[in-house]
């Protein structure tokens, strides 16, 4: 049985993604920090684990929990978006900590305890990036903080794909279009399921020669 692991899958595009694959008949890893949400993953069929993404101490606990396991998908798909705001406009340093530590450090702790699980399996390793994060296609400055933080998360994706690469996995960032989820809002352009689908549908057809692409959630490539 193939095996997935979804981090931040408490709601919006992760817990779609435990949804999909347990759908489909994978087994699932999925984690969460809250109580009530690790029930509600165990419901669907989920092996719920207990994962605040900013606790080093939780993502050593994982990493070890973790060992042996051989990982044909894994997402890290936890992250903030933090302050929204206009133009240039400090973030105080508390707000800065939380969204380069969500969006950033847990990919930097997560992604060598996980990507050797999924190079293991000749698997495929996504990290939930943005859009928002190119600076190629950057043509506004809002949320000028969360920005940075998926470019930051976009070069720690290009480091782990020269690592693992060779190794066997395949990594990819993601925009996953812009979704109907908590983070994204009512008015967003999609429902998470057609997000989900097409990112799932895309890593089913990644090759070797996709590793470190920077991709939308329908597969077509995004400049960096
Ligand atoms: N929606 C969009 O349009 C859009 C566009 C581009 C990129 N993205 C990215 O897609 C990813 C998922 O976003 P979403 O739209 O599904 O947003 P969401 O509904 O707000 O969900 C965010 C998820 O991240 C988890 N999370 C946040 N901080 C965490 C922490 N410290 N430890 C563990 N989990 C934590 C949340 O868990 P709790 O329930 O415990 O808070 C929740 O599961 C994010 O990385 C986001 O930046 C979204």
């Amino acid at each position: 049985m193939r095996t997935a692991l979804i981090i931040g899958a408490s709601r919006g595009i992760g817990r779609e993604f435990a949804r999909q694959y347990r759908a489909d008949g994978w087994r699932v890893i999925a984690t969460a920090r809250k109580e009530e949400d690790l029930a509600d993953l165990t419901a669907i069929g989920c092996e719920a684990l207990a994962l605040d993404v900013t606790s080093a101490a939780e993502c050593a606990a994982i990493a070890a929990r973790l060992e042996g396991e051989r990982l044909d998908v894994a997402i890290q798909g936890a992250g903030v978006l933090g302050q929204r705001s206009q133009g240039l406009e400090a973030p105080t340093e508390e707000i800065f900590d939380t969204v380069m530590h969500t969006n950033v450090l847990a990919a930097m702790r997560l992604l060598p305890a996980i990507g050797p699980l999924v190079a293991n399996a000749g698997g495929r390793l996504a990290v939930i990036s943005s859009r928002m994060g190119s600076i190629g296609l950057r043509n506004d400055s809002s949320s000028w903080l969360y920005r940075a933080s998926k470019a930051a998360l976009n070069s720690v994706l290009a480091d782990a794909a020269l690592e693992l690469g060779p190794r066997g996995a395949v990594c990819v960032a993601f925009h996953p279009g812009w979704v109907r989820t908590e983070m994204g809002g009512a008015g967003a352009d999609l429902p998470v399921e057609q997000s989900v689908s097409g990112m799932r549908a895309t890593l089913a057809a990644l090759t070797a020669k996709d590793n470190g692409s920077f991709l939308n959630y329908d597969g077509k490539q995004l400049t960096w």
